[in-house]
């Protein structure tokens, strides 16, 4: 096993450990033809779905900046670098810790149009042709910001740039952990009122001491109410093993967000891959928040046949949107063209699109291998 540090990449202020060379790497797999396939060209064109984003940790310093200006509040920082100084995170503790008073900014419709339309103007140019988006409505009802504000600059981004990028998005709305379930009610009941906008229901924020079998009754509403489920198990919590356990067996969640923790329990391991339950995996978010991005983790998975997707968590603060995510781990884990082939192939597959969309998608990224030479 390599050394951890070596698996500090994409480290967000140091653009010299960007893990994103250029380089061309030969196809390891008997699957691969002779020729060698230049792996960050293949990444950065490659057809591909993000299933784990959070939308309001797209916030970039400049849009931070921006929208504080715009909105006349007052934040200590005047500049990216300012802005960028701020974040000091070494777990999943301390960096909600910085990402929560960031949100403060977004206030109006626009801004939070403004939020997700630059966020999916990103992951287009990254090749991304569907993302399913997390969106945290408690981090603003809790602060004054009325749920219809929220999901209503969210639902203009997502029309727009279905016109204009050509980028299919869906909304899963987000509960926040560490408030109670009551709270958690109460937010799906608003949301029924937008229900068309909204396509599953997540659980997020600090899961230290909050299980999921907290929001087992919220969780049952939803599916009710005809949401699709999923939840995040994040890497290295303590009681990681009976988290993942409880989502599986008690929540019954169509997909796991992180999850890898997973590796340690083989008899759970086979449950996701027979359901064909997908985890959303962020090497680059990994790396900041643990010891390293968990490489090792995510391959064996991958190898294994669970479906494991690649995604970016929260790249305004962690450096490195989707195709980063990609490179990062080929790189590190010296991926063969195939292999990173299946991780898009998961995408869609993982993906909680119609199954027409999802097989022209598949059909498309087909044809983008063939024509690089991988299958
Ligand atoms: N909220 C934003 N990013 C998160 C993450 N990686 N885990 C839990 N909650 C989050
Ligand atoms: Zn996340």
């Amino acid at each position: 096993m390599p050394a951890l540090c070596e698996q500090h990449v994409a480290r967000r202020f140091d653009p010299a450990s960007r893990p994103v060379p250029r380089r061309t790497i030969r196809a390891m797999t008997t699957h691969d033809t002779a020729s060698d396939v230049d792996l960050a060209a293949f990444i950065a064109g490659l057809p591909k779905c993000e299933l784990h984003v959070h939308l309001e940790g797209t916030l970039s310093p400049s849009l931070k900046l921006a929208l504080a200006n715009r909105n006349g509040i007052s934040i200590a920082e005047t500049t990216v670098a300012e802005v960028e100084a701020t974040y000091q995170f070494d777990s999943l503790t301390s960096f909600l810790a910085v990402y929560y008073p960031a949100m403060n900014v977004l206030v109006t419709v626009d801004d939070f149009r403004d939020l997700a339309y630059a966020y999916l103007t990103k992951a287009a140019s990254q090749g991304v042709r569907h993302v399913e988006m997390f969106f945290d409505p408690q981090a603003h009802t809790g602060r004054g910001v009325s749920f219809h504000t929220v999901i209503s600059g969210y639902r203009r981004a997502i029309v727009e740039a279905r016109a204009q990028l050509g980028i299919s998005a869906e909304l899963i709305m987000c509960f926040l952990r560490d408030l109670s379930a009551e709270f958690a009610m109460a937010t799906l009941m608003e949301s029924l009122h937008y229900r068309d906008w909204i396509i599953g229901v997540g659980l997020d924020s600090d899961e230290r001491g909050n299980p999921p079998s907290k929001f087992a009754a919220v969780f049952a509403r939803a599916r009710a109410e005809g949401y699709l489920l999923t939840m995040h198990c994040d890497i290295d919590q303590i009681g990681s093993i009976e988290h993942i356990r409880q989502v599986i067996e008690e929540i019954g969640v169509d997909r796991i967000d992180h999850g890898t923790n997973i590796v340690e329990n083989p008899a759970l391991v086979e449950v996701v891959k027979q359901r064909g339950i997908g985890l959303t995996c962020c090497p680059v978010s990994n790396s900041f928040v643990t010891s390293d991005m968990k490489a090792d983790e995510i391959v064996q998975l991958l190898r294994h046949g669970v479906k494991v997707t690649i995604n970016s968590d929260d790249p305004a603060y962690f450096g490195g949107y989707v195709t980063e995510n990609y490179s990062s781990l080929a790189t590190f884990a010296r991926l063969s063209a195939s292999e990173v082939l299946l991780l898009a192939r998961n995408s869609f597959n993982a993906s909680w699109l119609p199954a027409r969309a999802r097989d022209n998608y598949l059909t498309e990224l087909d044809d983008y291998a063939a024509q690089h030479g991988v299958r």
